[in-house]
């Protein structure tokens, strides 16, 4: 049941972080991968993937990708929306309002722009998943824009799993807390926070998401949809030892 080999998966954001280590994982149980991102990095060359330079934002840029990808090898069994970006806007008096812009864009219609080109490109009995955030739930601040876009690709989750579901098509997110990667190194201050806000003590790693998006797309998860799965190391469950004796010292 968890057995995803020769599934064709399309995941966009590939060339960095957590999509390429999707990327990776997917190549090598034997699915066909078809990688989507601004550019094709080296690292994605070296994977030896169908890789697909699109623009997630724009509407002509993507859909030629999925067009591309499925002219080449077939209708796709798997779509991971996982691009994304996170800029921190400032103080919401003084926000930039294009950088609000630009993480909308890119993170919350990047994302619809993806499950719009599903009903078209995905077969019957397939699967999304979307990539969220913690910050979603938990959110910080002067991450405003990013935690509205987060919010919003839970929602939109759920509004297409009730959509979808008549294709026999399932979508589920994926809201990660803290994982090292290219957008959150080891030293920020995000990763600092999460060794005292997390029950397990430690940032995650990309290592510590994989299984979670191959049991979503798999048959093991065939009556799961319209959820949205936290992997924070229990970074949402409330306070952590850690936490209260920081904050009764201070
Ligand atoms: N790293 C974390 O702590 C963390 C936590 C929660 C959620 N996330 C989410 O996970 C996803 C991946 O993040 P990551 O940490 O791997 O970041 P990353 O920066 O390492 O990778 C993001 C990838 O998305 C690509 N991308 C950005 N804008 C794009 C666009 N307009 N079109 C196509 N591709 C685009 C980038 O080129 C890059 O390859 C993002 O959606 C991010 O918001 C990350």
């Amino acid at each position: 049941m968890f057995n995803l080999s020769l599934k064709h998966i399309l995941i966009t954001g590939a060339g960095s972080g957590i999509g390429l280590a999707l990327a990776t994982h997917f190549k090598q149980i034997g699915c066909t991968v078809s990688a989507v991102d601004l550019k094709v990095t080296d690292e994605l060359l070296a994977l030896n993937v169908n890789c697909f330079s699109a623009d997630v934002s724009d509407q002509d840029s993507l859909f030629a990708a999925f067009k591309s990808a499925c002219h080449k090898n077939g209708k796709l069994d798997g779509l991971i929306n996982n691009a994304g970006i996170a800029i921190v806007e400032g103080p919401i008096g003084d926000a930039d309002i294009t950088v609000f812009e630009r993480v909308l864009d890119i993170n919350t219609k990047g994302v619809y722009l993806g499950i719009k080109y599903a009903s078209q490109f995905l077969k019957s009995g397939g699967a999304i998943v979307n990539t969220a955030s913690l910050a979603a739930t938990v959110t910080m601040p002067e991450y405003c824009a990013y935690s509205m876009s987060k919010a919003a690709v839970v929602q939109v989750t759920k509004n297409a799993a009730l959509q979808l579901g008549q294709h026999n098509i399932r979508v589920n997110s994926v809201s990660p807390g803290t994982i090292t990667t290219p957008m959150e190194h080891a030293d920020s201050e995000e990763s600092r926070v999460a060794t005292i806000a997390t029950a397990l003590s430690r940032p995650g790693d990309v290592s510590d998401l994989v299984g979670v998006y191959h049991f979503l797309l798999s048959d093991a998860a065939k009556y799961v949809t319209g959820i949205d799965v936290k992997v924070d190391g229990g970074w949402s469950a409330g306070i952590t030892y850690a936490g209260i004796d920081k904050l009764i010292s201070e």
